[in-house]
């Protein structure tokens, strides 16, 4: 047919493509939705250029039918958000986690670790990374506050931390596209199986406060996700966390909140407790706490859902459930200097319900080859009449 050969004979051209991608660029430095992108993700972005896109290659070609491919997408988005060389690997939906060691790249590809040697020419080149990072977020990190914790503009979590705190530049991502699971997802990849899962699904519906522990990257903000998926859509539900790594899209009653570091002269810190305390105030129906991770939040958290807030989630590093219990006493008591290890143990049996426990299973190269909930340990509201946890593992 013609209109085929035509077709064919007119694919975009390099130069065309240069064209349409720099009045993309002009067109949404105006728009509301790629300027204030920090809470969506990937897809969203995709949907939006994509019709931007289409709109432009019509306005170019308009007796042409030419489909928006894949590839214009994705280089749209590294041209508008530059992160080069790394967003191949934002987009690997096996990769979760890519790490930089000055001009060294090492990826986790399927829970393998991956040296990719130098695969930046130059140290300017990974410096160019971070200041395209600084310029999407508008943190800071210089000599005087050599760290940065922030998300990437597709909601990966990224870590930075540079000299002379450090003896190289690195950069840690851990990769957004990979944390959003629904529970059915966790069941195929064995992280539990059918029994566990209906238990999980149940504690949900239940209201139970649940609290998720495990080692570092054992998989409980992924857990904590999918769960926090299955909230009834018509609950508010606050959602407390250091960045933007949970999110619910399909929640019309989302409220969250981010911590702040001094990053900024002018900037004033803002902990983890201070959101707790908003929180109470804005008469959330479920809370989520991203982790537990500073005393007084921990302290603050136990006191609300010790007065009546059912649901809620929050995650805890610990190497078993019980343990978890442990650090949570030791943290409300670092802050509550005064208060008996009776007095936090009745609060922490009131306030939490079940302690999901994650654990890696592991190779001898430390590659993480399977995440497993291990643990499903129930907590009594009260305490046995000797002062302990009535605790019964399922
Ligand atoms: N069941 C699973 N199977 C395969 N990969 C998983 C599974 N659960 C989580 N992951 C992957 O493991 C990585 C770590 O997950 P996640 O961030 O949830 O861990 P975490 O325990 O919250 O880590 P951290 O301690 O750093 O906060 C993610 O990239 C995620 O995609
Ligand atoms: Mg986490």
């Amino acid at each position: 047919m013609l209109r085929d050969r035509l077709h064919n004979q007119n694919k975009l051209t390099a130069d065309d493509e240069k064209e349409i991608i720099n009045n993309i660029k002009e067109k949404i430095k105006k728009d509301e939705f790629f300027v204030n992108n920090s809470f969506f993700n990937r897809e969203d972005f995709k949907g939006r250029l994509y019709i931007l896109l289409k709109d432009e290659i019509e306005k170019k070609y308009p007796y042409y039918d030419y489909e928006v491919e894949e590839h214009l997408i994705n280089k749209t988005i590294s041209e508008i958000f530059g992160l080069g060389i790394l967003e191949n690997f934002l987009q690997d939906k096996l990769v979760t986690d890519i790490f930089i060691q000055d001009n060294e790249m090492i990826i986790i590809r399927n829970g393998i670790k991956e040296y990719l040697g130098k695969t930046f020419n130059s140290l300017d080149d990974v410096y160019l990374i971070i200041d395209r990072i600084k310029n999407n977020t508008g943190k800071i990190v210089d000599q005087r506050i050599p760290f940065m914790n922030t998300e990437l503009y597709d909601g990966s979590r990224c870590s930075i931390v540079i000299p002379p705190i450090s003896d190289r530049v690195y950069i840690s991502i851990r990769v957004f596209n990979c944390i959003d699971f629904n529970l059915e997802d966790l069941l195929k990849l064995n992280m539990f199986d059918k029994k566990y899962y209906e238990i999980l699904k149940n504690l949900v519906n239940k209201r139970s406060n649940i609290l998720i522990a495990g080692s570092m990257g054992s998989g409980k903000t992924t857990l904590l996700n999918t769960l926090a998926k299955l909230i009834p859509r018509n609950e508010f539900i606050n959602i407390i966390q250091d960045v933007p790594e949970i999110k619910l899209k399909e929640h019309p009653f989302v409220r969250m909140l981010c911590t702040r570091t001094k990053s900024r002269e002018s900037d004033n810190e803002i902990n983890q407790d201070r959101l707790v305390f908003e929180t109470l105030r804005m008469k959330a129906d479920r809370i989520v706490l991203g982790e537990v991770r500073d005393s007084m939040a921990a302290y603050q958290m136990l006191q609300a859902l010790n007065t009546g807030h059912r649901g809620s989630f929050s995650t805890i590093h610990a190497d078993s459930a019980f343990d978890s219990l442990l650090r949570l006493e030791t943290l409300a008591m670092e802050y509550k200097t005064n208060i008996s290890n009776y007095v936090v143990k009745k609060m922490i049996s009131r306030a939490i319900d079940v302690i999901l426990f994650l654990d890696c299973e592991k190779d001898e190269n430390f590659n993480i080859y399977n995440r497993k909930l291990r643990e499903i340990l129930l907590l009594d509201n009260n305490l046995s009449e000797g002062g302990d946890y009535k605790l019964e593992y399922l």
